[in-house]
């Protein structure tokens, strides 16, 4: 299946990608191979790149996971609005903005999956602009559902990864899901045995 990924240089889509690419053609998009979401003109740049690989025109793309991320901790008053822009503008106009590059590239059968996280379904503090993102993330998800049926949304809970080191201690308290558990959830939703719209974690 071709594969396209935004995000991969860490962590979880770092252990996911490396995992998928035996069976499948990856093409994944984020600052480390120079494409940065949040500028205007990389869009057009990611649909010149696919344009120049000869076997995407015919079999355009399997699947589609919308997972680059930013976000600032701590009380609203205590970041910028610059940060916070950059935050909506990457979690979610991004992920618009690439659906739309991309309609030559995606038909009636191409999977589309967000990676949504526990914080749109759930009020926390700390993180109003992240999670209002996130919320969008999670409408236009279900939006889109509703129109291409193959849609779907994978809400983790917290994943313990360097993200989290200075900024809150991961003791017991916390419900943690495993990076395992989110490459299973993708391959089944290859394999179709996963069907649910919403996979929260
Ligand atoms: N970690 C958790 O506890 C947790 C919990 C729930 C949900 N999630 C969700 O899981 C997903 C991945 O989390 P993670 O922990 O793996 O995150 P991560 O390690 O911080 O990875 C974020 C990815 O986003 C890319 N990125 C950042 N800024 C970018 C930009 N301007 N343009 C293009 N790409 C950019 C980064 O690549 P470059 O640096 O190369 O640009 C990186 O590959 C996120 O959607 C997050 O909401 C995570």
């Amino acid at each position: 299946m071709n594969i396209l990924i935004t995000g991969t240089s860490s962590w979880i889509w770092k252990y996911l990608e490396k995992n998928l690419r035996e069976n499948n053609n990856i093409f994944s998009f984020s600052r480390w191979n120079w494409y940065d979401l949040t500028k205007i003109e990389t869009f057009e740049n990611i649909k010149s790149s696919l344009k120049k690989i000869p076997f995407l025109d015919k079999q355009g793309l399997g699947m589609v996971i919308l997972n680059a991320w930013v976000w600032e901790f701590w009380k609203f008053e205590e970041n910028s609005l610059e940060k916070y822009e950059n935050i909506i503008n990457l979690n979610l106009l991004a992920n618009i903005r690439l659906l739309k590059i991309l309609e030559n590239f995606i038909n009636k059968n191409t999977k589309i999956i967000f990676m949504g996280s526990i914080i749109s379904k759930k009020f926390m503090k700390n993180a109003a602009v992240y999670q209002a993102s996130k919320f969008g993330l999670r409408g236009l998800a279900g939006g889109l559902k509703k129109e291409w049926k193959k849609v779907f949304l994978i809400n983790p809970k917290i994943v313990d990864t360097d993200f989290h080191k200075n900024k809150i201690k991961l003791n017991n308290k916390f419900e943690k899901t495993s990076l395992e558990s989110i490459l299973l959830a993708v391959q089944e939703i290859i394999s179709w045995k996963e069907q649910r719209f919403e996979i929260d974690l």
